[in-house]
């Protein structure tokens, strides 16, 4: 082990929309499950937009942000072994030991070791607030990985970062939004929501042969499914998008719906006002209301209750926080619908996508990032990804 500390640029949070390039000190081995790595590609994710508005109560001004890095490891602890200086890894967002009950069971999201208890949360995660242990994130020059022994994803030398870098989040979540949407053979999903976690969504969907009809409101986000041969629609063409893909589905619904938008649906201007409230509120008040009164906004999840077909399967992979909005119960029950959620457990799902990786590229995962910046120009990345400017889709940072 060795405590020379690597001076170096991280992203760090300061404040509602507000992130930083500072100068950090701290991407040492404490322990000898640790790992270094120095980062060569790093990406700005949905779920970075929640810290940028709504989590704000949960992070100190200063935190490292990002849990989608990859890069080169520098040195590892003595019991790492699976890695070694010199290769090349992606780091998956969670934290998870590998070995505990939760892990044996693939439910690395709950991994035991490193669950946050005293939020009363599941495993950690790089980069995500009190609520996942504040580790520092992997936008930065230099990460230190816990856990090494397990979490690092070995890639071969060759193809571009690109090809790789989703490993650590998007790949697996749109993989794992797809398993627990359980669509039968030959059947129909729905994907609400076309980020990168609907976008990959919809093309893993289609590649297992389903009809796959996807729903967003940005332009340039529907084109690019609709050039992957995906049925789109856009919710401003429709009053009722329901009512829309009932009359595409011999008035039934789609089989399964994937609900990829999340917590930050557009179309609720009263839960607007609340979240646009707790930024500004101080953070005991804040906090309080996040996670009790529900600033939470059902949009997307009320719609994939209305798409699905009686009996039919909903998978919520967008995040959801709060308690207060009411779920329509009885047309759940009703329907007999079935709903999966949670966040993705990363390593289970790699051995599935690695192959389409190596393979032709089927997924064409390389050219989906719609713009690499230095990471220098990470405030000017979150903006553009936040307002949707600039057919900003998914951004990559290169340090
Ligand atoms: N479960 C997990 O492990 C996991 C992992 C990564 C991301 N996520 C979550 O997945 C969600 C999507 O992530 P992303 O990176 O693709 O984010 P994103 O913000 O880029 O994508 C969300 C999309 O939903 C669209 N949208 C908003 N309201 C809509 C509505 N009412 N109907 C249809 N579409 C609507 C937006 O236009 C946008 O294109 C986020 O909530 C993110 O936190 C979850
Ligand atoms: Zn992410
Ligand atoms: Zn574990």
């Amino acid at each position: 082990m060795q405590d020379t500390e690597v001076p170096h640029e991280s992203v760090t949070w300061h404040g509602k929309r507000d992130v930083r390039v500072d100068t950090v000190p701290d991407s040492i081995i404490h322990n000898p499950t640790d790992a270094i790595v120095r980062i060569t590609t790093t990406a700005i994710c949905g779920s970075d937009l929640h810290l940028y508005e709504v989590l704000g109560p949960f992070i100190e001004a200063g935190d490292i942000l990002g849990h989608e890095p990859m890069g080169i490891v520098e040195e590892v602890g003595s019991e790492v072994t699976h890695i070694a200086a010199g290769d090349r890894v992606v780091i998956p967002f969670q934290i998870a030991c590998g070995q505990c009950y939760m892990c044996d069971l693939g439910l690395h999201t709950q991994c035991e070791t490193t669950q946050v208890r005293d939020q009363g949360m599941g495993a950690a995660l790089f980069g995500y607030t009190k609520l996942y242990g504040e580790v520092p994130g992997g936008q930065a020059e230099y990460l230190r990985v816990p856990q090494a022994q397990f979490g690092p994803i070995k890639v071969p030398e060759g193809p571009p970062d690109e090809r790789f870098v989703y490993l650590s989040d998007v790949l697996p979540t749109a993989w794992q939004a797809v398993e627990y949407a359980g669509v039968p053979d030959g059947g129909s999903v729905t994907v609400l929501g076309l980020g990168p976690i609907g976008q990959f969504s919809a093309r893993i969907a289609r590649h297992r042969g389903y009809r796959v009809i996807a729903v967003d409101l940005v332009p340039e986000r529907l084109e690019m499914a609709r050039r992957q041969g995906i049925e789109v629609l856009d919710t401003r063409d429709h009053d009722d998008i329901a009512d829309a893909i009932r009359d595409m589905t011999g008035g039934r619904g789609t089989d399964s719906v994937i609900d990829a938008v999340g917590m930050e649906a557009h179309g609720s201007p009263a839960s607007k006002f609340a979240q646009t409230l707790t930024g500004f509120l101080p953070d005991a008040i804040a906090r309080r209301m996040m996670e009790k009164a529900g600033v939470d906004r059902l949009n997307a999840l009320y719609l994939a209750i209305d798409i699905v077909r009686r009996g039919g399967t909903i998978s919520l992979i967008g995040v959801y926080g709060g308690q207060a909005d009411p779920m329509p119960m009885l047309t759940m029950f009703d329907k007999q619908i079935q709903l999966r959620m949670g966040q993705v457990n990363v390593k289970r799902w790699v051995d599935d996508i690695m192959p389409l990786l190596m393979d032709g590229d089927p997924l064409e995962v390389e050219g989906f990032a719609t713009h690499k910046l230095p990471l220098e120009q990470a405030p000017h990345g979150y903006e553009i990804f936040q307002k949707k400017e600039d057919g900003a889709i998914k951004v990559l940072l290169q340090p």
